[in-house]
């Protein structure tokens, strides 16, 4: 038996773990222990996906909990590492582009253990951005990179790595796919929020460049403030308090704008497969708007989801008042759409690799 450390710690990685935890556990010849790092701590972020995905009870949480971004990417490496120490994993699994995610890879690193990279490849080309230094630190020292998209794949040959690279898909795409029937269905959430299928936005909202300074997230809110059209805007907690400090409360304020608090992902689905048109800046969300064949309007200033945007799915905007309305009215969907984000098997793919990592 093979042990595999998996880090967890924010809300995408709750998401993207259930099916490849599920494939691991399927595995005879592997065994997995999970780590939270506490990155996300608040119910509607951590434990409601664990409750909602039945996602097993982590063996470690080291309630890190927010802070500065190098203090935090510190203490989770401190606590990795005596994890590693203790545990002796084989390989140690991380997602994404989280801090969680650098803090598990550094730890691997600095203990010599294999480290997969699950949605490697993906970059912004913009190193002002927390995720894309957590992207380029991680690719750089991993051993096995699982890439959603050929541009991944792409962007790693760029960066001269070739070795251990597969092209496996989405592995958040696989939990979507799963649960499709359930998400179309689900017209209850809809209800709940008084909207009609088809006849809504939904917004989300909380990258670091958009919240950081009231000039972007005034922007943005001033563009759904001034729609016509009903929007549904569930509030990170980040974002939340971005608006209460920079005074921007009254423009939610709108007949049409209906605030919530975090939603469910199965929730967050259906109601983005049912909206008319996603405006966010959730590299999540985006992808699963694609999936979902709905618009989206990206109001962070660039994607690594590149091909949502060529394809004419997503328009970029970045948060700016005029191009986020015109982008809103003068949209058409394209007739064509390419699934490549995967046939929602890459969990299963990545598990065969993985057995077969140790006899190469
Ligand atoms: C993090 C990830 C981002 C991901 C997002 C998903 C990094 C650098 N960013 O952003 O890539 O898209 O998660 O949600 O790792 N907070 C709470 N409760 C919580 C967690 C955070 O209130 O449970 C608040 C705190 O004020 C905190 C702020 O949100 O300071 C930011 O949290 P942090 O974990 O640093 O980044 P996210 O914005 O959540």
């Amino acid at each position: 038996m093979y042990k595999i450390l998996t880090v967890v710690g924010a809300r995408p990685h709750f998401v993207k773990a259930k099916m490849v935890s599920e494939a691991i556990a399927r595995s005879v010849q592997l065994t997995e222990v999970l780590l939270h790092t506490g990155q996300h701590y608040d119910h509607a972020l951590s434990g409601a996906f664990f409750e909602e995905l039945e996602l097993p009870t982590p063996q470690y949480n080291l309630e890190i909990g927010s802070g500065r971004q190098a203090w935090q990417l510190g203490q989770m490496i401190l606590g990795i590492d005596q994890v590693i120490e203790q545990e002796k994993p084989d390989m140690v699994i991380v997602y994404g582009d989280t801090n969680s995610t650098a803090a598990g890879a550094i730890a691997a690193a600095k203990n010599d253990i294999p480290l997969a990279h699950i949605e490697a490849g993906l970059r912004e080309f913009n190193k002002g951005i927390p995720e894309e230094v957590n992207k380029l630190l991680t690719d750089a020292i991993a051993d096995l990179y699982f890439c959603p998209t050929p541009t991944g794949v792409r962007n790693l040959e760029m960066a001269g790595i070739t070795r251990g690279v597969y092209l496996v898909g989405d592995v958040g795409i696989d939990l979507v796919s799963h649960y499709l029937p359930h998400i179309e269905a689900n017209l209850e959430v809809l209800k709940r929020f008084g909207l009609q299928a088809g006849q809504y936005h939904l917004m989300t909202c909380h990258r670091a460049s958009n919240t950081n300074q009231p000039e972007p997230l005034r922007a943005i809110l001033e563009a759904i403030a001034a729609l016509d059209y009903p929007v549904l805007f569930p509030i990170h907690p980040r974002t939340r308090q971005a608006i209460a400090s920079f005074q921007l409360e009254h423009l939610l304020q709108k007949p049409h704008i209906a605030a919530t608090g975090p939603l469910g992902f199965l929730d967050t689905q259906s109601l983005l497969r049912h909206a008319r048109m996603a405006i966010t800046d959730s590299g999540g969300i985006i992808k699963e708007a694609y999936f979902h064949r709905v618009p989206a309007i990206i109001i962070d200033r660039q994607t690594e989801w590149l091909e949502t945007v060529a394809e004419g799915w997503h328009q970029v905007t970045g948060p700016h008042t005029q191009k986020i309305l015109q982008a809103i009215a003068t949209f058409i969907a394209p007739a064509t759409h390419s699934n490549f984000l995967g046939d929602g098997h890459a969990a299963e793919k990545i598990a065969r690799i993985i057995e077969s990592y140790w006899l190469c």
